[in-house]
């Protein structure tokens, strides 16, 4: 497996990728439905900066993808591939993040996405707060890594 920055062409096997991969978390939405928004989503993100890091196989095709802006901190999207979870690809994508954010890594997740927040809290993040998406009306998690974690809560106390 091998990581490399998004480009255009890949856009139709992430789409791909992510509705499958999404359908197995939330079986009763229809995300090929919502394959148009995301992609409208992703160019936005895109536009305001964010970026795109693109797992791969051997033979090229794409396992995984994560989106981030790293002058925000960001992660608005980690996604693997059906057949590569549980496989390491989310992690050595999260690895790659967490190397270009000095700043800590900022994500929401559903809180009913009980694998992902399970995957956050065992690669170091912490609930710092919820809310509820405007968009969905679901309760999310606030999550945040933060390089040296610990030194830098007991720095910046929660109020
Ligand atoms: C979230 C995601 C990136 C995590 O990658 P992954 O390869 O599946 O993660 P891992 O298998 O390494 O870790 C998942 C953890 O959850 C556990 N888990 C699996 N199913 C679970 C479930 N139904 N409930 C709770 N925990 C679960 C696993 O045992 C593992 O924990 P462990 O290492 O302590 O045993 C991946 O599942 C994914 O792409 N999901 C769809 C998109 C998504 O939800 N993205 C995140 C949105 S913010």
């Amino acid at each position: 497996m091998r990581l490399r920055a998004g480009r255009d062409d890949d856009l139709t096997a992430l789409l791909a990728l992510w509705v499958a991969s999404w359908r197995e978390v939330f079986p009763e939405i229809d995300f090929a439905a919502r394959r148009s928004w995301f992609a409208r989503h992703l160019a936005e993100l895109e536009d305001a900066g964010a970026d795109v890091t693109v797992a791969c196989a051997d033979d090229g095709r794409a396992l995984g993808f994560v989106v981030f802006d790293p002058a925000t901190g960001v992660m608005d999207q980690l996604c693997v591939g059906v057949d590569s979870k549980g496989a390491g690809v989310a992690r050595a994508l999260l690895e790659a993040v967490k190397r270009r954010a000095p700043g800590g890594v900022h994500l929401t997740v559903n809180k009913a996405n009980a694998r992902a927040v399970r995957f956050y809290q065992r690669e170091a993040f912490e609930i710092v707060g919820e809310a509820v998406n405007p968009n969905s009306g679901l309760a999310i998690w606030k999550m945040v890594w933060r390089l040296g974690g610990a030194v830098t809560r007991n720095r910046e106390p929660l109020h």
